[in-house]
């Protein structure tokens, strides 16, 4: 088949992670018969330094109208003297979610064996664990009413009923495929609109009897996460938190650099990104781990392409890799990104 994506490399150490994802689905692709079309554009600070505007009308565009979307990551020092929809993050990325409606983030956690010492916690804390974030992506204080008074600054954080509720859904749709367990984390002790997150979240749960509902504080979660991982299954959450401890979540896995992400809307169109930012301290370097994006690339070519023995190899492939430590320093190897790319690529497109 043609596989048609669009592919936003954009800042830091996004271009070069994509470069080594970009050699995985050329190699997957010609080993399962398929052609590649890319079709490329620019989002974030290359997209302001080189046209004037995060978000050019052209990146939206070809957004809207394909199949699935490929991205790096955004932002970095360089523009962090603009303001509001200025920047690469509040002009580029986060209005790209909420146009597509991609309201759903998922963000696995289940640490790979071979990298059970590359986390700084001990190994008896990740074995057994399993889980997933879903994290509310187009809502709440990421997106609520923004700016500066006579007194400071304020940030207004805003969920619908409609908001909570979908992504609820897919919460509970999600522990069905896995052990039927959903732990929702909110401040309902203090935030209002945790409150009405909660009771959203009770009144879907009634339709899912077979899955288990649990209620955790976001503080506490932070904990527990670490403390107790493998009790948890499909953990619901809004924006911002979802932000914060997908963040901690990675730290089980071993490294920012090997954890995945799919954000998803009612239809087939999904953006694949790896959970890392744009690491401008370590950009142009080649010691960028590629591992979750080459991990995204998969996860793209699975859920909005239906190709599911392509992106089995390459999820071996990687597993390969990392048994056999041809990776990145980050995780105890000596390869550059684009090694680590061509080596996966090797075993992936066998
Ligand atoms: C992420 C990132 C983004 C977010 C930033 C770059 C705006 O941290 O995808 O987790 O906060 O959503
Ligand atoms: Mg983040």
């Amino acid at each position: 088949m043609n596989i048609n994506f669009t592919y936003l490399p954009g800042d830091g150490i996004g271009p070069e992670v994509g470069a080594a994802a970009l050699r995985v689905l050329n190699a997957t692709a010609s080993a399962f018969g398929h052609t590649l079309e890319i079709e490329e554009h620019l989002l974030g600070g290359i997209a302001i330094d080189t046209v004037g505007t995060p978000m050019p009308a052209e990146t939206l565009a070809s957004a809207q109208k394909t199949q699935a979307i490929l991205l790096g990551a955004v932002g970095g020092p360089k523009w962090d003297h603009l303001k509001g929809a200025d920047r690469p993050e509040l002009g580029g990325l986060l209005p790209l979610r909420k146009t597509l409606q991609l309201y759903a983030n998922v963000r696995p956690a289940k640490p790979q064996s071979a990298l059970l010492d590359a986390s700084p916690i001990k190994a008896e804390y990740l074995e057994g664990v399993d889980f997933v974030i879903m994290r509310e992506l187009t809502g709440g204080i990421y997106f609520g009413d923004k700016g500066r008074d006579a007194l400071g600054a304020y940030d207004e954080c805003r969920y619908s009923e409609a908001e909570i509720e979908r992504i609820a859904i897919r919460a509970f749709e999600m522990a069905k495929t896995r052990r039927h367990k959903v732990t929702s984390v909110d401040k309902s002790n203090v935030l209002e609109t945790s409150r009405l997150w909660r009771e959203v979240v009770i009144r879907v749960a009634k339709d899912y009897p077979e899955v288990e509902l649990e209620h955790t504080l976001v503080d506490a979660m932070a904990m527990h996460m670490l403390s107790r991982g493998k009790d948890f299954d499909v953990i619901l959450t809004e924006n911002m938190f979802g932000d914060i401890l997908t963040d901690e979540a990675a730290m089980l896995c071993g490294s920012m650099g090997v954890i995945p992400s799919a954000s998803l809307g009612e239809g087939k169109l999904g953006l694949y990104e790896p959970i890392h930012g744009s690491a401008p301290d370590i950009a142009g370097q080649g010691k960028a781990n590629p591992i979750a994006m080459i991990l995204s690339a998969a996860w793209m070519l699975r859920t909005s392409f239906d190709l599911v023995a392509e992106a089995e190899a390459i999820e071996a492939a990687v597993t390969l890799a990392l048994d056999e430590r041809q990776c990145t320093g980050d995780i105890g190897g000596t390869l550059s990104t684009l090694e680590v790319g061509e080596w996966i690529a090797d075993h992936a497109g066998r």
